[in-house]
C-alpha cells in the first residue's frame, strides 16, 4: 500500500513536550478537534496516548489528508480527517460541541484573519468547560524575543508578508472578542509556548 505519510522533524521533536502538557491538562475522555493537523504526526501520537479522547484531525489543505490518515491508520479513536478552513463561516461536519480544540503552528503561518477565525470557531464549538490549546512561537510584551524567533519571523515575512509571529496581547484580544481568556502559559523548548484558553467565567 502507498505510504502517504509526510514527515515533519519539528513535529517529532516537540510532540513529547506537548503531550506531557495535554496529559496534565485534559480529563480522561472527551471529543478533540484538531485544527491544522499538517502531517498528522501530532494526531497519531496524541490520540494513541489519550485513548479516552475521540480525535478529529482537520486541515485546510486537501493534500494533507492522506498523510494524516496514514499516520492515524489503525487508531480506533481517530475519526477520518476532514478538510477544514478555519475561515469558513460554519465548520461543516464538526460536532456542535467539542471538549477541546488543539491548534499547533498555524497562527504564525497564516493570515491574521485565521487567528480571529480560530477564536470565533472555538468560541462557537467549545463546551462550557472546554479548552482551546494553541502551540507555537509568540512575541510577548516585556519578554525579550529569542534571536532564533526574530530570525524565524523575518523568514516567514519574506515567504509571505501576511505571515509572522503574533503578539500574544493581540491574540488575547482576539480571543476575548469570542469569550475566551488565557488561563495558562507554558514555556516549552525552542522558545515555543503552549497556551491554554478557556471560557471567561461570568462575574
Ligand atoms: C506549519 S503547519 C503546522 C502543522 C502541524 N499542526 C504541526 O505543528 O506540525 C501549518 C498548517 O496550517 C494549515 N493552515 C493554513 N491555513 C489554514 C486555514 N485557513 N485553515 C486551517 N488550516 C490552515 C496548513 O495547511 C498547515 O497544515
Amino acid at each position: 500500500m502507498h505510504d502517504a505519510r509526510r514527515h515533519s522533524p519539528a513535529a517529532e521533536r516537540n510532540a513529547p513536550h506537548i503531550l506531557a502538557e495535554l496529559q496534565r491538562l485534559l480529563p480522561a475522555s472527551g471529543q478533540m478537534l484538531e485544527i491544522a493537523s499538517g502531517t498528522g504526526q501530532h494526531a497519531a501520537t496524541f490520540s494513541a496516548a489519550l485513548p479516552g479522547w475521540q480525535w478529529q484531525p482537520t486541515d485546510f489543505e486537501t493534500e494533507a489528508l492522506p498523510s494524516i490518515a496514514s499516520w492515524c491508520a489503525g487508531l480506533p479513536n481517530v475519526s477520518a480527517p476532514r478538510r477544514l478552513d478555519v475561515l469558513a463561516p460554519e465548520w461543516a461536519g464538526i460536532p456542535a460541541r467539542v471538549d477541546a480544540v488543539y491548534c499547533a503552528n498555524m497562527i504564525h503561518i497564516s493570515h491574521w484573519a485565521c487567528t480571529e477565525a480560530l477564536m470565533r470557531g472555538a468560541g462557537r464549538h467549545l463546551s462550557q468547560q472546554g479548552l482551546l490549546i494553541t502551540y507555537g512561537p509568540y512575541l510577548e510584551d516585556h519578554v525579550d524575543t529569542a534571536p532564533s524567533n526574530l530570525a524565524f519571523d523575518a523568514d516567514l515575512k519574506q515567504r509571505n508578508p501576511a505571515w509572522g509571529l503574533r503578539r500574544l496581547s493581540d491574540v488575547a484580544k482576539a480571543a476575548s472578542g469570542h469569550g475566551l481568556v488565557l488561563r495558562e502559559r507554558v514555556a516549552l523548548p525552542a522558545n515555543n509556548l503552549l497556551l491554554v484558553w478557556a471560557r471567561a467565567q461570568p462575574a
